[in-house]
């Protein structure tokens, strides 16, 4: 009896699980066969996922698939997968979308998650053209990716690039490593319709002037953090340039960004290199946490500091520095100042 009944569930369990096999087949690499626990949450106009492409959506689109995925598959691992979207309006294109992902990692190899994560994005955009992503988040573990060690997943079709073309903001998280040897890497081709970019990563000035460089249209630049380049083989508090764009040879240049207002950094390394190649003519807002021992004299001619409305400077800042930037930014609304003073 208690056989007939294993047997009877084994086959029940095997018809409720054939589609959503043959579902997992078509979208997530066979090989993974304890793929993490995926979580779905929308806000309210998110519903308006439908609104993507109307011909292309019937039950067996994406939106049903990632529910169905969703509610029944595998609760086998810790991890958790978010993909999360929202609706704005754009006049022109049609709906704009906020997408989300977000990758936890468990037990479950993270060069699998990664990968996997692209392709649940990759999936969304068959119901939402990559074009009509305007706003993307992307949190990924602070821990670098090998992708070369997973055998080749297809992509066909759904690599964001260069199909990201309307990006606006990208919001982004994760080890430096990942900001090159990914689906999405940071391409000038990605950088280029930005006009908001949020990157919490330690990276290297050079890195740092890569991105500001190909942000062409940025309006607001945040990023955290900058630290030590790797001075030579022996020092291993520093580290490498992802980009290899060496800084040292723009000194002499004259670029100007012409449309950033708003520029937030934190840095444990000089930044002055990176200010001098650049001129800032609409900045008005700065937010700097310095956490080396420095002064602000190699920036203060690069800094429209009469026309700024809001300074923040923190960290290891000098109190010469800051009577003197006080004195040159008195249109400044909001001027604070959190000095941990040092002693020199
Ligand atoms: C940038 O992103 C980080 C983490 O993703 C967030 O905590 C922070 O508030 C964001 N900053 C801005 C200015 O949006
Ligand atoms: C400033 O940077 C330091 C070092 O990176 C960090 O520990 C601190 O939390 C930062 N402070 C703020 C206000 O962000």
């Amino acid at each position: 009896m208690k056989l007939v009944s294993q047997l009877f569930g084994m086959v029940l369990g095997a018809l409720l699980y054939f589609p959503l096999l043959v579902i997992y087949d078509r979208f997530i690499s066979p090989r993974i066969w304890k793929p993490p626990k995926v979580t779905l949450s929308t806000t309210p106009g998110c519903m308006s996922i439908k609104l993507g492409r109307e011909e292309s959506v019937t039950s067996k689109t994406l939106k049903g698939l990632l529910v169905a995925l969703a509610e029944n598959l595998i609760d086998h691992a810790e991890s958790t997968l978010h993909i999360r979207d929202r609706v704005t309006l754009d006049r022109e294109l049609g709906p704009m979308f906020r997408v989300e992902g977000e990758l936890d990692t468990g037990d479950w190899s993270a060069a699998e998650g990664f990968k996997m994560l692209g392709q649940w994005l990759g999936t969304l955009s068959e119901t939402i053209p990559y074009a009509h992503w305007e706003d993307l988040k992307l949190r990924l573990p602070n821990q670098p990716i090998d992708c070369s060690v997973l055998p080749t997943v297809r992509f066909a079709g759904f690599e964001p690039l260069p199909n990201l073309e309307n990006l606006k903001t990208l919001t982004w998280s994760g080890h430096r490593r990942q900001l090159k040897d990914s689906w999405m890497p940071f391409t000038p081709d990605l950088l280029q319709s930005l006009t908001i970019l949020n990157i919490t990563c330690d990276i290297t000035i050079d890195d740092c002037f890569y991105l500001l460089l190909h942000c062409k249209k940025i309006t607001t630049f945040t990023l955290q953090t900058i630290v030590q380049r790797k001075i030579n083989n022996a020092d291993v508090s520093g580290i490498e340039p992802v980009f290899g764009r060496d800084l040292s040879g723009a000194q002499d240049q004259e670029i100007e960004l012409s449309h950033l207002r708003s520029l937030t950094l934190a840095s444990a390394q000089d930044i002055a290199p990176l200010f001098r190649p650049f001129k800032f003519t609409s900045l008005r807002a700065i937010d700097f946490n310095l956490s080396y021992d420095g002064s602000l004299k190699d920036i203060k001619e690069s800094i429209p500091w009469a026309e700024l409305k809001r300074v923040h400077l923190g960290g290891r800042v000098r109190r010469t520095d800051v009577t003197w930037v006080k004195s040159r930014c008195p249109g400044a609304h909001h001027t604070c100042f959190c000095i941990k003073r040092i002693k020199y």
